[in-house]
């Protein structure tokens, strides 16, 4: 008799220990702990966590038609991008949401502030045992066991009910950092960089005199067809971004000038936007090694276009997202944005949650409306995406498997070029293959047969879209030359294409290239391309896909034919 009232009390208890009686649905969960990372414990109550809250945009699929529509070379509103406004209208979140999420926010005592230039964005901190209330969430510290950096997640989150279809997700929760996030390999020993070679006199030093063995910016021109005539439109410009506090330093720029560019002049520099506490720092011995390679292949390269550098500092924003969302909405905000923008860092997809990766996309379709090509290095590891070692499936890269940006990857050699072993490419498992490159796919896939079967995504954006060379760029660091490898090499040398391209486009007085995919993948495109047939990209026990006639997720469709591409585009 006893037993029975004594559990419906307890049943009572239960119920009401839940948040606020509310009723909060799943919303996003994680099986496991990501690879490389361990659970540590359980931070205090009071710990304050910055959270970030994206809203469900107004109408993404009206912005995503319009994108397509000024992106389509046989599409009448090509080249008409879209202003702040006009993308804002599309992505600004509905009244209702507005409402929905300012009275839960009000409701629970927290002040928001708005941090995207559409609304879509909020951020506010709140301790600990706060946000697990809210969220139902079980916010614990995790080591990333090589680097012993710490991270406070949760493996899963719940939201109310009122928000669903408002909310679309609340971040960092069940998205981890990857610390080995794309990075250039240095081919040199360690042994045997800075110190020792920076006491050389650097105009001294034989530069080797064949391009076999070490790619300058004379190279690129020779292999790529790139003119060194110089640009002539102020308003055309190209942006190199840098994350987490990495310098370009101007004596090194000029000392590459001097040296491989002495036709242009050795004061020919760069302009620095910062955010998040960049600083570009110009002490010497402060220059990052990417960062350097990334401004030496722009301004080295596409000559006299006014190139910015996009310094991104560590203190970051977008929740540990390496600072990929605050450049996005940073640039977002101008109303002169940069026609170009290059990144040279990525990492493995599944690392972030499906929903901040649609998100993230979403914000890159938002700048490519606005007129700007979104470039991203595929990625170092072949097969294996950023720099896992094992791997049971493919690893695809991120955010190389957003439809809307281009994903370049790497070449070695010439006459003819074949895919460098470690240009990642493949299949996205969080994005299915847009329109412009369904029949690639289809057709590398069927040319697979049941080879790979199982090991990577089918029904995916195939990865990357172009390449260009990524072995044995010269680079100056520190006064000192360094030979490196990688698709970060890449992807600034066929954004300083683009930004040529656009530069003897402005000057007949038409748009600029915006979101380059359509272009690419259409035949005109594809047909300004050098396609790359031999290589393939080892990775996960295997020895990865080849490349071979048409796109291949190694080399894409290939690389750039400056000539070829000018006379597609005028
Ligand atoms: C690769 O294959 C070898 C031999 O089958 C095996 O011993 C090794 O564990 C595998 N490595 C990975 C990373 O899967
Ligand atoms: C494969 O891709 C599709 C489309 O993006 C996705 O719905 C599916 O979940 C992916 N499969 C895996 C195993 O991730």
């Amino acid at each position: 008799m006893l037993a029975i009232p004594l559990l419906v009390a307890s049943l009572c208890v239960l119920a009401l220990g839940k948040p606020m009686g509310r009723n909060l649905q799943l919303h996003e969960a994680r099986e496991a702990i990501p690879e490389g990372f361990s659970l540590h414990g359980t931070p205090s109550g009071e710990t304050s966590l910055k959270l970030r809250i994206a809203l469900v945009q107004g109408d993404f699929a009206g912005l995503e038609q319009k994108l397509y529509d000024v992106s389509d070379p046989s599409s009448p509103n090509y080249g008409n991008h879209l202003s702040t406004a006009e993308v804002v209208k599309y992505v600004a979140p509905a009244p209702a949401t507005v409402d929905a999420v300012n009275a839960w926010l009000a409701e629970n005592d927290i002040t928001a502030k708005t941090i995207s230039p559409a609304g879509d964005w909020m951020s506010f901190e709140v301790p600990v045992s706060k946000a697990n209330e809210l969220f139902d969430a079980d916010f614990s510290v995790f080591t990333h066991e090589s680097t012993g950096k710490q991270y406070i997640r949760t493996l899963s989150y719940s939201i109310p009910a009122e928000l669903q279809g408002h909310l679309e997700l609340v971040h960092p929760t069940v998205s981890f950092p990857d610390p080995l996030a794309g990075r250039p390999v240095v081919r040199v020993s360690s042994s045997e960089t800075s110190k020792k070679r920076a006491a050389r006199d650097l105009t001294a030093r034989a530069i080797p005199a064949s391009c076999a063995t070490t790619i300058t910016p004379a190279c690129l021109q020779a292999i790529y067809n790139i003119p060194s005539t110089p640009a002539t439109v102020s308003s055309n410009k190209l942006a190199v971004s840098a994350f987490e506090g990495e310098n370009a330093n101007q004596a090194d720029l000029k000392a590459f000038l001097t040296k491989f560019r002495p036709d242009m002049s050795p004061s020919t520099t760069f302009t620095t936007q910062t955010l998040d506490d960049g600083n570009n720092n110009q002490d010497p011995s402060e220059a990052g090694l990417e960062a350097n390679l990334d401004i030496q292949y722009t301004v080295g390269l596409a000559t006299d276009v006014p190139t910015v550098f996009v310094d991104v500092g560590d203190d970051t924003h977008d929740g540990e997202l390496i600072g990929f969302l605050d450049i996005i909405n940073f640039l977002l905000a101008e109303d002169a944005p940069p026609q170009v923008l290059t990144t040279s860092y990525g990492q493995s997809e599944f690392f972030v949650s499906r929903n901040l990766a649609v998100n993230l996309c979403r914000a890159h379709a938002q700048l490519g409306a606005r007129g700007v090509s979104i470039l991203f290095a595929s990625g170092d590891g072949g097969v294996s995406g950023g720099h896992t070692s094992s791997c049971t499936t493919f690893v695809p890269v991120w955010p190389s498997g957003c439809p809307y940006v281009t994903s370049v990857g790497a070449t070695t050699s010439f006459g003819p070029e074949t895919a460098a072993d470690f240009s990642s490419g493949g299949f996205s498992n969080y994005f299915t293959a847009p329109s412009y490159q369904e029949a690639d796919v289809k057709a590398y896939i069927a040319s697979l047969g049941s080879t790979y079967s199982g090991l990577y995504n089918a029904s995916g954006r195939g990865f990357p879209d172009v390449a260009a060379q990524g072995v044995n760029f010269d680079v100056i660091v520190d006064g000192t030359e360094l030979p490196v490898d990688g698709t970060s090499c890449s992807s600034p040398t066929f954004a300083s294409v683009v930004a040529l391209l656009n530069d003897r486009l402005a000057a007949q007085g038409k748009p600029a290239l915006g979101f380059l995919n359509p272009f690419l993948y259409s035949a005109k495109g594809r047909a300004a391309l050098n396609d790359i047939t031999t290589g393939s990209n080892p990775g996960c026990n295997t020895t990865g896909f080849a490349a071979g006639s048409g796109w291949d997720p190694v080399t894409g469709l290939g690389t750039p034919d400056f000539e070829k591409l000018l006379a597609a585009v005028l």
